[in-house]
């Protein structure tokens, strides 16, 4: 796969971040002349992912960080990857399913791969138990970005 213009950023993994997250996936597409539907939707996808890897990458006193990575796949299309070294997750399948929470209260919903993989055209999830979690998403624009 030919990638240009790669970013890489490493963030301390605090829910104060998610904005700064959604900042800089907006910054990054930008540069591709996305609609504002498709800005949306990335700085969204993006948000679900960065939450996750803060609240269930890092539980409790957990510290660490989280690794974005954007590149430009093709000519409309970008990737953007979300890594945590955190706990993992032991059923990959069984987590993207609608509805499906670890968390205990009420206050998460389950819907967070949901909206990602609605938002974006492609979603791979790559997890370990003990090791950490990438959520790989590819977003194809309505557009050409010529690089
Ligand atoms: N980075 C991660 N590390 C470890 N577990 C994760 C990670 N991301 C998701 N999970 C697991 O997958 C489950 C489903 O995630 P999803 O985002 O769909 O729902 P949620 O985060 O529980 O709720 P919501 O996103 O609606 O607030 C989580 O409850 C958690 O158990
Ligand atoms: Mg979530």
């Amino acid at each position: 796969m030919i990638m240009e213009k790669i970013l890489k950023i490493q963030m301390d993994a605090v829910l104060e971040n998610q904005g700064l997250a959604r900042a800089l996936a907006a910054a990054y597409v930008s540069e591709m002349d996305p609609t504002v539907d498709e800005l949306t939707e990335i700085k969204t996808a993006v948000s679900e992912a960065f939450s996750n890897a803060v609240i269930h990458g890092y539980p409790g006193d957990m510290q660490g960080s989280v690794y974005m990575e954007f590149a430009v796949v093709s000519p409309a299309n970008v990737m953007i990857k979300i890594t945590d070294h955190g706990v993992g997750i032991e059923d990959i399948a069984k987590a993207m399913e609608p509805l499906f929470t670890t968390d205990t209260g009420d206050e998460r919903s389950g819907m967070g791969f949901t909206v990602m993989e609605s938002f974006t055209d492609r979603i791979k999830v790559d997890s370990r138990p003990g090791e950490g979690t990438t959520v790989t998403m590819i977003k194809k624009l309505d557009t050409y970005y010529d690089f």
